[in-house]
């Protein structure tokens, strides 16, 4: 089934700052770290790949970044839908639509709808997401057990691998129920800079840690046998 890896994808505006850039180049510059990493995630043991594009609390930012940030998702859904379809990767987004462009809802719906029988990697890009509110969407909708939840929040497996990029050690709302027993990775590259030689070594350390899920070393290793 592979691996399901989170990625809050954070340092983009600091990166392009630095190069005395707009702070859109540096997402820009994050839509190819994007490519990249889908490009080598199946081979990587990875079949769900989660990635934070878009917070609810990002409507705080200034209008141009924001509208800057939608232009980049609507052109990444016209530009790879054809890849995606053709690599076997399935795309679907979480989060709210109602606030979204109706255009990128359509996009957003035509890239699913290609997609939706692929099956080499989950492709899942959270846009206006808020874990909070998601949650409480599921509860609205009369949600009462862990397996309703979990289908109401969109049935992906729980998280594995959550990274966050750019120095920061916070989980800001992200898959806040998906990822309780996830293990958790901080690295200080900044996103564009983020390579999948980085991914790698981070797969690597987390192949090498004892996940427990709260049992005792020994009940674990027993039961893993
Ligand atoms: C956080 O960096 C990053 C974002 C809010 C946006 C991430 C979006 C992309 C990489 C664009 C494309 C996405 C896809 C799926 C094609 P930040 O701006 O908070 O960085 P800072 O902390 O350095 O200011």
């Amino acid at each position: 089934m592979g691996l399901h890896v989170a990625i809050i994808m954070d340092g983009n505006g600091r990166w392009a700052t630095a190069r005395r850039m707009p702070r859109i180049a540096g997402h820009r510059a994050g839509a190819a770290t994007v490519r990249r990493v889908i490009e080598e995630a199946p081979a990587m043991g990875i079949g769900t790949l989660t990635l934070y594009a878009f917070s609810s609390d990002n409507w705080k930012r200034p209008v141009e970044e924001v509208t800057g940030l939608f232009m980049l998702l609507g052109e990444f859904l016209e530009r790879e839908t054809r890849a995606l379809v053709e690599k076997g990767v399935r795309f679907s987004a979480i989060g709210r639509r109602d606030r979204l462009d109706a255009r990128l809802v359509r996009m957003i719906e035509e890239t699913e709808a290609a997609t939706v029988g692929c099956g080499t990697l989950h492709l899942r890009v959270a846009i206006d997401y808020s874990s909070r509110d998601a949650l409480l969407a599921a509860a609205r909708d009369g949600a009462s057990t862990r397996e309703e939840v979990s289908a109401l929040l969109g049935g992906a497996p729980d998280v594995d691998v959550l990274i966050r990029t750019g120095g920061e050690k916070r989980l800001s709302d992200f898959l806040l129920w998906e990822s309780a027993y996830a293990e958790l990775f901080f690295t200080a590259t900044a996103w564009p800079d983020f390579s999948n030689g980085e991914l790698g070594r981070i797969l690597e350390e987390f192949r090498s840690r004892d996940r427990r899920f709260g049992a005792a070393p020994a009940v674990a290793a027993f039961a893993l046998r």
